[in-house]
């Protein structure tokens, strides 16, 4: 079920970044259009060999790639103590524009309600579903160094050529997260996981995506002191007055976190489903400015009933808005997050410097 993924002209230059004509993009890349096709289609690993030729070098192999990983991949975790908000179709689609970008990208679902699985199109419904969740490896026994040898058998390969791949979830999930409280030191747990596969993690990606669970659950809150590594936890609100209370209690939340362990988290907010001609919008919109001013992403998402079409669970075509529609402005402000979350997490690939 590994998808190829490509996309048109139009699409590749809104993702490479840069301000290029159709004609200097495909010289960048070095590929011709294949014989008897109309119109360039362009691939992740095309967007990749533009950013490489961009900076002057050659693209590595696959292989090249995977022996070069030295740096530990970029870690996005998403949290909200409120749910409903978009969390997951944001994660979702910034993790996939990135894919599209090139980028290899890791997509961790820690949410037993399995929304991000689904949207990548894994199915968790029937009874009889049989994966292997984050679960497995947060409640191990003895979590010590050796690396998970059962780690590549969870990992679903979503695209190809390993731009996106994910650790999916189910709903028994919930039981992992009930069993946390029993586990000694279960705050430390995510970032335990992530230290002993490192060799692993940092061959294989450049970002590693968490999607938690609404609320302040154990392995909700475990990825947050993981998140330490990132200085920062990635946040969702709607412009309304109790997503602004929610945001409040998460603020509360990481500074209990940090007070307790030590742990420096902070949160960088993207503000979702704007509706500039509603009241009660504009209000909060003054509030969240005047607050939380520093922490607030320069984009904003639209109120888009795209995101809304991305589940459809009657014929299974399940796929993120920035894949269904890509010209859209839904997607258009994703891949505006997208740019600037490759900046302020410092996403980068072997052998390129980090964007600023
Ligand atoms: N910008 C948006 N415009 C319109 N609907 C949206 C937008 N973002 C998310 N939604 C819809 O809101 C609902 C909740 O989104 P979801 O991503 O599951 O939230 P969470 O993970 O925070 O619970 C979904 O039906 C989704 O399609
Ligand atoms: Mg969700």
């Amino acid at each position: 079920m590994t998808k190829s993924i490509e996309f048109k002209t139009s699409v590749a230059t809104a993702l490479s970044g840069m301000e290029i004509s159709p004609k200097k993009l495909q010289e960048l890349v070095g590929r011709e259009k294949p014989a008897g096709q109309h119109h360039m289609r362009y691939t992740p690993a095309d967007m990749m060999a533009a950013r490489y030729h961009a900076a002057g070098l050659e693209v590595p192999s696959p292989e090249a790639l995977q022996l070069a990983g030295s740096r530990f991949p970029a870690l996005i975790v998403t949290r909200m103590t409120k749910g409903g908000v978009g969390k997951t179709s944001l994660c979702v689609n910034i993790a996939s524009t990135m894919a599209m970008m090139g980028y290899r990208v890791l997509v961790i679902d820690a949410d037993p309600q399995a929304s991000a699985s689904n949207l990548l199109g894994v199915e968790t419904a029937s009874y009889d579903s049989n994966i292997t969740h984050i679960g497995n490896f947060l409640t191990k026994p003895k979590a010590d160094k050796e690396p998970d040898a059962d780690l590549s058998d969870a990992i679903e390969h979503i695209y190809e050529g390993g731009f996106l791949d994910l650790i999916p979830s189910d709903i028994t999930l919930a039981e992992s997260d009930a069993s946390m409280v029993t586990v000694m030191a279960s705050h430390a747990r995510a970032h335990l996981f992530l230290n002993r596969n490192a060799g692993y993690l940092c061959r294989h990606y450049d970002v590693i995506f968490v999607d938690t669970a609404p609320g302040t659950t154990p392995i909700g809150l475990a990825f947050t002191y993981a998140a330490k590594e990132a200085g920062k936890v990635l946040t969702v609100v709607e412009p309304e007055g109790s997503c602004l209370r929610a945001l409040d209690s998460l603020a509360s939340n990481l500074a209990e976190i940090n007070t307790v362990t030590g742990a420096e988290v902070g949160m960088e907010v993207v503000i979702n489903k704007y509706h500039p001609s509603l009241k009660h919008v504009r209000e909060s919109m003054g509030f969240l400015y005047s607050k939380y001013g520093s922490m607030l992403n320069d984009s904003i998402i639209p109120q888009f009933t795209g995101f809304a079409r991305q589940l459809n669970p009657g014929n299974r075509d399940a796929a993120p808005l920035v894949e269904v529609e890509p010209s859209s402005v839904g997607a258009a402000a994703i891949f505006d997050v997208a740019k600037s979350l490759i900046r302020s997490f410092g996403i980068s690939q072997p052998g390129l410097p980090a964007s600023e």
